[in-house]
């Protein structure tokens, strides 16, 4: 009888403990909240919510709040279901950062307000501003805008400086990006490499087309990626596609300024990559160099495979469908024997204008590109082609593949070749194993 008095005793201060914590918490954080009480709506009265403004930061666009956001992360991820507030109408100067999981749970990044790189380039080698790593299911959503300020870096003649990509999630899992506007990078601006799971919705990203090297979304070693209802005009490529990723969904998305979807560069200095299963569709392209595309260097190994563009629109796109087994980002690249092997690639229903050549297919002198099917192609010149720009007939260089249904201009009925070839199964047949 004593003992189970001592024992309910016990419980009832453990019992106590339990929640007077929580609620000492809740109240320092509901406090600092009330005193910033507008534009943060009924959500900052719970222990979950972490408003940066409640940590201290200056907002004011000039001093350096980042140790500000990363004590906000920390305690974001370690409460279950934690959300980080980047409250609208402030502007917060972010030095690069590190926001690190694994969390406990779920997180919210609500970007409402601005985050604002340093305007000023720095001297170090910076490969990222701002860096999630290890984060395992994470949504970053809100009206909000992550500022790269990139145009210092931009001015650099040097093209071997490394710039930073504005936003990055290294080996990272089940990330939701959606709504936030992303622009003026210095260089990529939104990049995933070794993560999983991956779904961008409702995004903007925005640079001025002769910003260089300004890709919009970047992806490298991720699988299982969806990427729809975006809106992306930049410098260089609007999303690349590159080495390790499969499953990859791209679909309606506007992409201009800029150098169109692609897959690579792969293979740069004789380097192995594998891509495989991604499909491009219903989508607009405008006012681009390229419009779908896959591009490798001489001397790669690997294989590109089972990749679809589907009804994709395009409209004053100089070069609307290209393959390129010659890609090269000088002036000069030496010739190199061996090349990564290109198969099972669907241009279907691509219509609009062009402003240089329809189609672009040159494959590799060693290795074909096979299985490569054209079908509903409609592409005019367009009215408004670049300065000096003079239009060009279909080109299709070791390509071999069908074509189905109408192809205008018709120059292009007779530019794959109908039989690969069995040099051309056993190479693949190599490829395959790599990958
Ligand atoms: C927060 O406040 C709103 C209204 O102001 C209320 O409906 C809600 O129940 C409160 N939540 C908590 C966790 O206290
Ligand atoms: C991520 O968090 C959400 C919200 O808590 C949850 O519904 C979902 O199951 C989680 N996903 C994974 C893969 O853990
Ligand atoms: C897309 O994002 C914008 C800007 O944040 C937002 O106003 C709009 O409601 C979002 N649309 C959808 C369908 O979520
Ligand atoms: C090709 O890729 C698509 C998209 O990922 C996938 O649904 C399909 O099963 C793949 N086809 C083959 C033959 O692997
Ligand atoms: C590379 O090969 C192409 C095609 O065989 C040839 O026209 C070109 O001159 C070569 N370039 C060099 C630098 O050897």
């Amino acid at each position: 009888m004593k003992h189970l008095c001592v024992f309910i005793c016990h419980l009832l201060v453990f019992v106590c403990l339990c929640t007077i914590i929580p609620s000492v918490n809740g109240r320092k954080f509901h406090r600092s909240c009330n005193k910033h009480h507008h534009n943060q709506g009924d959500s900052c009265n719970s222990t979950t919510n972490f408003n940066i403004l409640s940590f201290g930061a200056k907002a004011n666009g000039v001093s350096d709040d980042s140790k500000k956001l990363v004590a906000a992360w920390k305690l974001a991820c370690k409460v279950g279901g934690g959300i980080l507030q980047i409250p609208s109408d402030h502007k917060f100067l972010i030095k690069p950062v590190t926001l690190q999981g694994p969390c406990k749970a779920h997180v919210v990044l609500q970007i409402d307000g601005t985050l604002l790189a340093p305007s000023k380039r720095s001297k170090s080698n910076l490969y990222q501003w701002i860096n999630f790593k290890w984060v395992h299911n994470i949504t970053i959503q809100g009206s909000g805008t992550i500022d790269g300020q990139g145009y210092n870096w931009w001015e650099s003649k040097n093209a071997l400086d490394i710039k930073p990509t504005a936003l990055r999630f290294y080996a990272s899992e089940d990330i939701l990006v959606r709504d936030i506007t992303i622009k003026n990078s210095p260089q990529v601006h939104l990049k995933f490499d070794n993560s999983r799971g991956v779904k961008v919705e409702n995004i903007t990203v925005l640079a001025p087309g002769n910003s260089p090297n300004t890709d919009g979304i970047h992806l490298q070693n991720t699988r299982d990626v969806e990427i729809l209802h975006s809106n992306i005009g930049t410098g260089d490529d609007c999303i690349s596609v590159q080495t390790g990723c499969s499953n990859v969904h791209i679909h309606h998305i506007s992409c201009g300024p800029g150098h169109g979807i692609s897959i690579g560069g792969l293979g740069k200095d004789k380097t192995i990559a594998c891509v495989s299963d991604v499909v491009v569709e219903n989508s607009n392209i405008q006012n681009t160099l390229y419009g779908t595309r896959i591009k490798t260097w001489q001397g790669g190994i690997g294989l590109v495979k089972n990749i679809t563009f589907s009804n994709i629109q395009v409209a004053n796109v100089n070069f609307p469908i290209v393959i390129n087994q010659y890609y090269c980002d000088k002036s000069f690249c030496n010739n190199q024997t061996g090349s990564i092997a290109i198969k099972e690639v669907k241009f279907d229903r691509i219509s609009g204008s062009y402003s240089t050549q329809p189609i672009h297919l040159a494959c590799s002198n060693d290795i074909p590109c096979t299985e490569i099917d054209l079908s509903d192609i409609q592409l005019k010149p367009s009215r408004r082609p670049l300065e000096g720009s003079q239009l060009q007939h279909a080109l299709c260089y070791n390509s071999y593949g069908i074509s189905k249904g109408q192809l205008v201009p018709s120059s292009m009925n007779y530019c794959l070749k109908k039989d690969g070839g069995g040099s051309v199964n056993q190479i693949s047949r190599l490829s395959n194993e790599l990958c």
